[in-house]
């Protein structure tokens, strides 16, 4: 189909709206594919839309070709979904009334609603199931931006797969992984599946497909031989050992005038500071106070300390500390606390220096198991000293953006919907189940991160706009039209830029909008019979006669 840029809303504009920093942000909005209406909420104008739906078509390509089927799901929610499953307290939900009164949330994403009508599943016979739709996903994220990365209002692809049992669902699970690399391969992205941490969507096996880009939010550790991929919040690396000072058969108190930080308390007392130990006190919803423990070269890792304690968890308070350990923030340590105390896996071997709950004083030969009880759990974060826990090698830190999450929730949802069906020996069972996302928007946005050059986005043709961007020049119209007709009866989508402008803008918008070949018919053109073919990736040109340009693009 022939599509003329003068008729079109196309609206390019020169400059990048002042606030936008990501690349994608900048080029989109310039290349006139989307609008903002507020904080992260956004128009699709009719080029960007095109992308959108190509990069759906591709995704709902692949679910059908794994037996996944397409329905649609309401984004109205009644609340008491989300209550039955204790999901109503987030914080990102955007809650409404009607005009009755009856409270409704607009949902993040829709295990709620796809367990609720998976209720009508009563037989094992029924099983296993995948149902998928692409629907909009309402998030009130903290720190909307960066154009289409952090939406709060969004489209996403959501599957959900229900099984029998957990080897129903490996295989279902299997089945989405692989049809994940299917679309991220076809539409050309550079990614990687790691290992993610399943958040509160309640997840057990989880994977998040992750686009390195200096836009992202996440940070892809790889190993240098390639044996080892797994984002920063879950990475379990290999420290390297300290150097500990001679062990002490109990602990000693020493005085520490004014030293607060690990690193000046290593220096006080002329040890590693990794053979010292950081005490960092949270709070719990219920006020609660824990006592998190990691090595003092270390930093916490948040998102390991909210999976230990299956729920999130705050730095205490000056008052809770106080409270808690008779003591502030520069001396805290677990001997002689109360509470729960949770401590790093590598303070399972060796003594430590801790604070003394006593301002002013540390601690020397503190030893988990015999100074203080403590339960023990991977809380620091993967640091780029560290080495790979397979092989050893070197680690790499790049910052990357998630566009794809798939994750087992088992039982989460079945068991406070009720949603069971009867098996084969009689008995009544939860459905166990999985849960599939894509944002194709993000994924767009992913795209033009990795694709783009000084003059504008290099669209992989898989999700191009269109096929090819016809450029029409004064005097060359006859000959134009006749190349776009050839290469419309070839079968490409062809953008026909027949607009009143100058070359240099003409050729300055077809940079910007990035369909991979353009063809310009100019005045040579009335010469020889033949067009410019020029590739937006590579530069590359040749000259096609206008008969030849079907069997030659
Ligand atoms: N705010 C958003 N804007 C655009 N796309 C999003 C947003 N949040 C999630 N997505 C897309 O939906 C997919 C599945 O959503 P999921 O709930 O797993 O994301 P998430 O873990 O909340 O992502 P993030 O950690 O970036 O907030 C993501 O992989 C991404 O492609
Ligand atoms: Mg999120
Ligand atoms: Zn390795």
């Amino acid at each position: 189909m022939i599509h003329r840029a003068s008729q079109l809303f196309l609206p390019t504009l020169r400059d990048a709206p002042a606030d936008a920093e990501a690349i994608s942000h900048k080029l989109l909005v310039r290349g006139g594919f989307i609008r903002q209406v507020a904080a992260g909420v956004w128009t699709f104008l009719p080029l960007g839309w095109r992308v959108h739906r190509k990069v759906e078509q591709i995704v709902r390509e692949e679910m059908d070709a794994i037996g996944c089927q397409e329905m649609l799901m309401p984004v109205l929610t009644p609340v008491e979904l989300w209550q039955q499953t204790g999901r109503d307290f987030i914080e990102e939900l955007f809650r409404l009334k009607d005009r009755k009164g009856a409270d409704y949330i607009l949902p993040l994403t829709h295990e709620e609603t796809v367990t609720f009508h998976a209720r009508e599943l009563q037989s094992y016979r029924q099983l296993p199931q995948m149902l998928y739709h692409f629907s909009i996903k309402e998030r009130d994220e903290p720190r909307p931006g960066k154009g289409l990365i952090r939406l709060r209002e969004f489209i996403m692809k959501d599957a959900y797969s229900f099984d029998r049992d957990e080897d129903g669902l490996d295989v279902s699970f299997r089945k989405q992984r692989e049809a994940y690399h299917r679309i991220f391969d076809r539409i050309g992205l550079v990614y990687h599946e790691v290992e993610a941490e399943p958040g509160m969507m309640g997840g057990k096996e989880s994977y998040d497909f992750l686009a390195p880009s200096g836009a992202g939010e996440n940070t892809l550790v790889t190993c240098e031989n390639g044996d080892f991929a797994a984002d920063l919040e879950i990475a379990r690396t290999i420290p390297r050992a300290p150097a500990f000072p001679a062990p002490l058969a109990a602990p000693e108190e020493v005085e520490t005038p004014g030293v607060t930080t690990c690193e000046a308390l290593a220096e006080f007392l002329g040890i590693d500071v990794a053979a010292t130990s950081k005490a960092m006190p949270h709070a719990k919803l219920d006020g609660t106070v824990v006592l998190a423990l990691i090595r003092g070269d270390d930093r916490l890792e948040t998102a390991k300390l909210a999976a230990a304690f299956g729920e999130p968890l705050w730095p205490a308070t000056d008052e809770q500390i106080r409270a808690a350990f008779g003591a502030s923030g520069g001396s805290l340590g677990p001997v002689g606390f109360e509470g729960d105390v949770i401590a790093d896996l590598t303070l399972q071997e060796g003594q430590y220096v801790a604070g003394a709950n006593r301002d002013g004083f540390h601690l020397r030969g503190v030893e988990a198991g015999r100074d203080y009880e403590a339960r023990c759990a991977d809380l620091r974060a993967s640091a780029e000293t560290d080495t790979c826990p397979d092989c050893g090698g070197a680690l790499r830190f790049q910052i990357a953006i998630e566009v794809g999450h798939i994750f087992k929730f088992g039982s989460r949802y079945s068991e406070p919907l009720g949603a069971t069906f009867v098996d084969e020996d009689g008995k009544e069972k939860p459905l166990v189940g999985g849960s599939y996302g894509i944002g194709p928007a993000r994924v767009m946005a992913a795209i033009v991160e990795q694709f783009n050059d000084e003059n504008g986005i290099v669209w992989p043709a898989a999700i191009a706009p269109y096929d090819v961007h016809v450029v029409v020049l004064a005097g060359a119209e006859e000959i134009g039209e006749r190349a776009a007709q050839a290469l419309s009866d070839a079968g490409h989508d062809v953008l026909l830029d027949d607009r009143d402008q100058r070359p240099g803008e003409k050729f300055a918008d077809a940079d910007l909008i990035g369909i991979p070949v353009r063809v310009t018919a100019g005045k040579k053109s009335l010469e020889d019979g033949a067009v410019d073919v020029r590739l937006r990736g590579t530069g590359e040109e040749r000259r096609v006669a206008v008969p030849d340009l079907g069997k030659e693009i």
